[in-house]
Order: structure tokens, then C-alpha cells, then sequence
């Protein structure tokens, strides 16, 4: 096993662990956030430098510094490494901006985008960005594709991160949605604009951090906040049928994946559980779902208190008073 050291705090991990994943072990504020790293994707990761650290101490045989701040969630641990996040500014001011980098072409159109509320950029400028922009020049703008009638694409909010590309690839089993073009010019596409049609193209919505995938079926019918996520499931021949049933009073307004804390999809869904299973006669409703991060979502939700062991119940601190 390899020590390694991450804002002062040291876990033991197995060779090969990268520096996120290592992070992700000791949890809380020492995980850098990840834009485009998504663990269950094969070849994600190094495409947005959100995750960049400093590795302060390469390892214990060689204990020099790493001359340039990394990305953690493509670089992997060293014995004895020591390694930076928040403890070091200049990763915090580094970081800032990357975020004002990925904000560049970026619209700001939350007040209409259905990923208001549970977007990782939003998050991620609320507590990494900058104030304000400082770019005035003209954003990017796109024609219109059309990639079917359940997902919509909006190229102009893409991030590039490629993490629908591998999910088509690796989870859908069907390549015909990938990167088109380079540099700036780049744009997902569904190449001779092919419509994404497997079983579980859907998936691509839940993995996009930003809105530029996002449900069709669900497309301005409510803000997610006012909607209460349900964990359900159901018998389906397809996926496992667990999911998380969005729903209004008894109606369900749209169908997701389960989400880590991490925001990473635990068991990847069918299209048919996700676009066409909007009753609640379809599901098994287990009840409300705790929303792991930080999140608006949470808010107005209450769940059951579970009181702390310490404290005793009633009747049994009347008994001793007695
Ligand atoms: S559409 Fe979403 S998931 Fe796909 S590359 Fe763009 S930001 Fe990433
Ligand atoms: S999460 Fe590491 S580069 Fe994007």
C-alpha cells in the first residue's frame, strides 16, 4: 500500500489509485470538484483541470515538489506523496480560473435551463468562481441539431467534457454521438446527425454536468427544487429499475438515476424506466430521497430526525427522576 498525504490528512491506498480517488476516500472539502472525471466511465478524466492540485512532495524517494499543479483525477499517488488542495492558494486561485476559462462561452441562461439547481458549473462558480466575467467578447453560437425526440441538446452550454461520448460508447453500446471538430470549434454531435436511439442513451442526461443534455420529456415543466425525489423502483428486464421518481404530489414529473455524493450515476437506467414510465401505478415508491450534496433540492425538504444515541428517550429519564 502507498501513504499519501492530501491537505495534511494521510490515507493508505493501493498502487494505481489517482490522486481524486484517493481524495474521494478521505472525503469531505479535500475532494477536488471533477467537471468531466466520472468513475464508472473508462478514459474520463483530464479534460477540465477543475481537479488540478498541487503535489507539494513527488514521493518519499524523491521529495521533490512538482514543478507545475496537476490534474488529480488522471495523476496517480506516489509513496509517501504530499499533496495540496485547499491548503494551497495557489491552487484556489488557479482554480478560479479554470472556471472563469469554462464560463467563457457558457451562457447564462439558468433562469430558463431545466439543470438550474442541480448544475456542477453552477456549483462549481459558487464556490470557486469569480464575481463577475471579465470576458465581453462574443459568446459561441451553434445551428440547432436535433438528436431526437427525448434528449435535447444545447451545444451552446456544452463543457466538452466528453463524458456523454463515453457513455453512448461504453454504456448505450452504440457509437454514433462523438466530438466533431477541434479546438474551439468542437461540438458533440451525433455525427450525420443520427438520432441517439439504444436503450440506454438516456444516461447521457444524468452524466452531462452541465444543461446541455437534458430531458425532453420533462422540458419546462418544473423547477427541480419543487419537486420531491422519491427513490422507486420496479421489475424491468432491462436495467435494475432503481431510480429516483421526481414527483409532485402523486404525480411524477420525470425519472433519474440514483446519484452518489460524488453526483455520479450508481447503476445507469433504460430508456424505457426513464421516458415512458410516468405513472406512479408503474413504480414501487420507497419513500423520500436524501439528496447527498450540497444541493437547492434540499431545501423545504424535511426528512424523519434521527435522534443521537446519547440522548435517551423520554420515558426513561422519567423513570430515574422518579
Ligand atoms: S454535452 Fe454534456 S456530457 Fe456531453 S461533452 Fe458536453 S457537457 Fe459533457
Ligand atoms: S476532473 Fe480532472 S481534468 Fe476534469
Amino acid at each position: 500500500m502507498f501513504k499519501v498525504t492530501i491537505d495534511n490528512i494521510t490515507v493508505e491506498v493501493e498502487p494505481g489509485t489517482t490522486i481524486l480517488q484517493a481524495a474521494r476516500m478521505i472525503g469531505g472539502e479535500v475532494v477536488p470538484p471533477a467537471m468531466c472525471y466520472y468513475s464508472k466511465l473508462k478514459g474520463s478524466g483530464g479534460k477540465c483541470r477543475t481537479c488540478i492540485v498541487k503535489v507539494a512532495q513527488g514521493s518519499a524517494a524523491d521529495p521533490r515538489p512538482v514543478p507545475k499543479l496537476v490534474a488529480s483525477c488522471s495523476t496517480p499517488v506516489q509513496d509517501g506523496m504530499v499533496v495540496q488542495n485547499i491548503t494551497s492558494p495557489e491552487v484556489l486561485e488557479a482554480r478560479k480560473a479554470v472556471v472563469e476559462f469554462l464560463l467563457i462561452n457558457h451562457p447564462l441562461d439558468c433562469p430558463v435551463c431545466d439543470q438550474a439547481g442541480e448544475c456542477d458549473l453552477q456549483d462549481l462558480s459558487f464556490n470557486n468562481g469569480l464575481e463577475a466575467t471579465r470576458y465581453i467578447e462574443e459568446k459561441r453560437e451553434f445551428e440547432v441539431i436535433n438528436i431526437g425526440e427525448k434528449i435535447k441538446l444545447h451545444m451552446n452550454r456544452c463543457i466538452l467534457c466528453y463524458r456523454c461520448v463515453y457513455t453512448v460508447d461504453q454504456i448505450a453500446g452504440k457509437r454514433n454521438h462523438g466530438v466533431m471538430y477541434r479546438g474551439d470549434a468542437s461540438e458533440i454531435s451525433t455525427l450525420i446527425n443520427h438520432a441517439i436511439d439504444t436503450d440506454f442513451s438516456g444516461n447521457v442526461i444524468d452524466v452531462c454536468p452541465v444543461g446541455a443534455l437534458t430531458d425532453r420529456t420533462f422540458r419546462f415543466k418544473s423547477r427541480v427544487w419543487f419537486l420531491n425525489p422519491m427513490n422507486a423502483h420496479r421489475d424491468c428486464s432491462k436495467c435494475g429499475g432503481k431510480v429516483i421518481a421526481w414527483m409532485f404530489g402523486k404525480e411524477i414529473y420525470r425519472v433519474t438515476a440514483r446519484k452518489d455524493k460524488f453526483g455520479e450515476v450508481e447503476e445507469f437506467i433504460c430508456d424505457e424506466c426513464r421516458f415512458e414510465k410516468k405513472n406512479a401505478a408503474d413504480w414501487v415508491i420507497e419513500g423520500p430521497r436524501h439528496i447527498e450534496r450540497n444541493s437547492v433540492i434540499s431545501t423545504n425538504h424535511y426528512e424523519k430526525l434521527t435522534k443521537p444515541s446519547i440522548i435517551k428517550p423520554l420515558e426513561d429519564r422519567t423513570e430515574k427522576q422518579d
